[in-house]
């Protein structure tokens, strides 16, 4: 028996834009998704998710190692089925599996909950294999998976949640990690789900309809993200939450803001946050708030009818327990 974890992640910079080949600036948090993994010599595939929303299952795997799910199950665990196939088909290789899955972070909620759910999937799988696999090709073959489940994907919560640490991502271009910086904040759940795939074809659709406006706004957030580096560099709290609030009304401007979301935002800057803005892709999910009032902050995050969630940043990426 093996347990492995990785971390969730946050967006201070360029979610959405981000899948458009823009740059986006994420840093892994200490709420974690952990898998306890332990290999069956039957061919057997047992998945027991204690706090993901589904029920205990064993999956059997057929002769071209597909894994066949129960129909009304497959979409929830999409992501895990891939991944385990993934691995397999990547080594050519295959094992029984039983896979116990919890986690910290709210399902669905904008903190790269499926992203640690692949991620941790592959390094729990590689490790019962006795498998070599770089942690950068692990981020990559999870990236794969996230776009196939998703349609439209990009690199960036695959790799922070393997690599950890503050990092920058642009799509094909730039993968790069580093210790996370000194930055309170506080996030704040609606405690409403956040489909990601439905949101980033939602933004697409939005892009398709207007073009030329929709570049000139991810022009915007990559000059925001590029200016927010350099803020992070200098430490400078203050111009890093002017920018978060910039980026928010282009969030805003792209469609995936709601009245929940607006609420925590708007609550948040009046009672002690310097900046707050919504965190992956919206429609629900989660908003992360800037400032060293971490209690006050946290009380209007609760008088907005959200769930406070307070958290620090880490520089710990997918790791064996
Ligand atoms: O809501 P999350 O944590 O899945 O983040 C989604 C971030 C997007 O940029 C909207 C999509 C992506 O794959 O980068």
């Amino acid at each position: 028996m093996i347990e492995v974890s990785a971390p969730g992640k946050i967006y201070l910079y360029g979610e959405h834009a981000v899948v458009y080949g823009y740059p986006a600036i994420a840093c892994a948090i200490d709420k974690r998704t952990t898998i306890k993994a332990k290999e069956l010599k039957n061919n057997e595939i047992i998945l027991e998710p204690k706090d993901l929303g589904f029920r205990s299952l064993k999956i059997k795997q057929n002769q071209n190692k597909e894994i066949e799910l129960p129909n009304k199950e497959i979409k929830k665990l999409d992501y895990i089925k891939k991944s385990i196939k993934k691995i397999f088909t990547e080594y050519n290789t295959k094992t029984g599996l039983k896979l116990e899955i919890k986690s910290d972070l709210p399902v669905g909620g904008g903190l790269g909950s499926s992203a640690t759910v692949v991620i941790a999937t592959l390094y729990a799988t590689k490790e019962i294999l006795g498998l070599n696999t770089p942690k950068e090709k692990i981020a990559k073959m999870g990236y794969e998976v996230e776009k196939e489940v998703q349609g439209e994907a990009s690199p960036c919560d695959t790799f922070t949640t393997t690599m950890g640490g503050l990092t920058k991502v642009r799509k094909d271009k730039e993968l790069k990690n580093k210790k996370p910086p000194q930055i309170p904040l506080v996030i704040g759940s609606t405690g409403k789900k956040s489909p990601t795939k439905k949101l980033v074809q939602e933004v697409k659709e939005l892009k398709g309809e207007n073009p030329g406006i929709i570049k000139n706004l991810f022009k915007t957030i990559e000059e925001i993200t590029k200016r927010g580096e350099k803020a992070i560099d200098k430490g400078d709290l203050e111009k890093i939450a002017e920018l978060m609030n910039i980026n928010q009304g282009i969030l805003d401007a792209l469609g995936i803001n709601n009245q929940k979301l607006s609420k925590l935002i708007y609550y948040t800057r009046k009672n002690g946050a310097l900046g707050s803005k919504i965190t992956g892709a919206g429609g629900g999910g989660c908003m992360v708030a800037l400032g060293e009032k971490k209690e006050k902050i946290a009380e209007a995050i609760k008088l907005a009818n959200g769930e406070p969630i307070k958290t620090n940043l880490t520089n710990e990426g997918v790791k064996i327990n």
